[in-house]
């Protein structure tokens, strides 16, 4: 299932390096899961949380045995757009699986290749990623209510001007960063971010094959980052 800001293109080297962090018997924490492909990557202990309220209820239902639909028409998509309580489950398929880009109801999406209906794609790849996240515990949940401890935690928050994609309203970049300080006394947290403020540093650069222009309009490589903070 596409999901915007998704991170599979770089979702191995991040794995890697998360397993290569980790100690032994920690929980692993994503408070962020979004599309889910690192916490599907994992192993052992995972528990996941996203304020998509539609979005974890697709998860749930589909590890009590929802069964997804293989085919979804523009009329049924502006139904559920229009009617999204009705079922929970469905909503947050449909609001990410069958729109554009991954985006949260960003414009029904046409698979251009018309060898089967784009719901029927996005559900195989997400019962793909689900076959090893059966076990994962799946919470909705605004980050800023959450407390760990001795815990590994992958962040990968909105970027600034996406909050749109995934219909959680404002995201304020600044508290994030805050939360993540007082997360860091007693946790070991990595964040996906392009940049961070002076205490924190960057512990992996994957330069990605996106080539964006930069406000010169010269050809800049996008290089995914992992931070974490450094402390006082
Ligand atoms: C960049 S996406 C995560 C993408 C994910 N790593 C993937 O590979 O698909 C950011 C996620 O943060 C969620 N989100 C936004 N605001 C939030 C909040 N206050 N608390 C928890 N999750 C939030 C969004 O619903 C979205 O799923």
């Amino acid at each position: 299932m596409q999901y915007f800001g998704g991170k599979t293109k770089v979702s191995n080297q991040i794995v890697n390096y998360l397993e290569s962090v980790r100690k032994e018997n920690q929980v692993y924490i994503e408070p962020f899961v979004g599309g889910g492909i690192i916490c599907s990557k994992m192993s052992g202990k995972r528990k996941a949380f996203d304020y998509n309220e539609y979005l974890i209820e697709m998860y749930k239902a589909v590890q009590s045995g929802y069964e997804l639909p293989n085919s979804v028409s523009e009329d049924e998509y502006k139904y559920i757009k229009e009617h999204k309580d009705e079922d929970k489950a469905l909503t947050g398929f449909v609001g990410f699986g069958c729109s554009f880009a991954g985006k949260w109801f960003g414009g029904y999406a046409r698979d251009k290749r018309k060898k089967c209906d784009f719901a029927c794609s996005s559900k195989l790849a997400l019962l793909k990623k689900m076959s090893t996240m059966m076990d994962v515990d799946f919470q909705c949940a605004n980050y800023k209510e959450l407390h760990f401890s001795d815990c590994l935690i992958y962040c990968d928050p909105p970027y600034c001007d996406t909050t749109q994609a995934y219909g959680t309203g404002n995201f304020d970049t600044k508290e994030f960063w805050d939360v993540i300080r007082i997360w860091s006394e007693n946790n070991d947290v990595y964040i996906s971010e392009y940049t961070a403020p002076d205490d924190f540093e960057c512990v992996l650069e994957i330069p990605t094959k996106i080539d964006i222009r930069n406000k010169d309009n010269k050809m800049e490589k996008r290089i995914e980052k992992l931070f974490r903070y450094k402390g006082k």
